[in-house]
């Protein structure tokens, strides 16, 4: 379905197709080719996780809607594991990723970038600490400087995989 709204879209626009993936798929590598064939220019990764809450006391959810997206740093690791698993389909294409999902702070920032972003985003931290950018800035800015990187793209993907891993969960 995604990769039909995109292919729509490119028909109508020769502007820049930013595609935003929702984590709720069962193969997000498999959905990435599927909107990267289908003339994406980038991704974004990833939209909230669907979840809910029940009130003990009224035995109803707490939201109006019953269910709703789940972000802020709870979501981290499965972004970017998401992110690492879009980033084995999109450097072939040569499509970057903006990563996003829990980064709070410049470490959360790279470790989007090793997992194969070009680009972060901050949404749900903000909310906690408008100046949080900045922060966050400054951080990616001295962690470069400490290991000698000249550019975020350096970063991108640099995750070095462990080798001698044992399949859990
Ligand atoms: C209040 C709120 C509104 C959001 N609205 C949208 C939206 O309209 N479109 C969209 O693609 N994502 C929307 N998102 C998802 C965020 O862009 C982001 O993908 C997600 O929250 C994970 O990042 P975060 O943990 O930094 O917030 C929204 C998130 C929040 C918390």
């Amino acid at each position: 379905m995604a990769a039909r709204v995109v292919e729509a879209c490119r028909a109508n626009t020769g502007k820049t197709l930013i595609v935003k993936l929702s984590p709720n798929q069962t193969d997000i590598a498999e959905g990435a080719r599927r909107v990267i064939d289908a003339g994406a220019d980038a991704l974004s990764a990833i939209n909230t996780l669907m979840g809910m809450q029940i009130d003990v006391h009224s035995r109803k959810p707490t939201l109006g809607n019953n269910q709703g997206g789940l972000s802020g740093p709870a979501i981290k690791p499965v972004a970017l594991l998401k992110v690492h698993q879009v980033y084995q389909v999109a450097k072939q294409h040569g499509v970057p990723i903006i990563g996003l999902g829990g980064i709070a702070s410049a470490e959360d920032a790279i470790e989007f970038f090793l997992a194969g972003a070009s680009m972060v985003a901050i949404g749900t931290a903000i909310a906690k600490d408008p100046l949080l950018v900045k922060k966050v800035n400054k951080g990616i800015a001295d962690y470069m400087v400490r290991h000698g990187y000249k550019s975020v793209s350096e970063m991108t993907g640099l995750l070095e995989l462990n080798t001698d891993t044992v399949l859990c969960g």
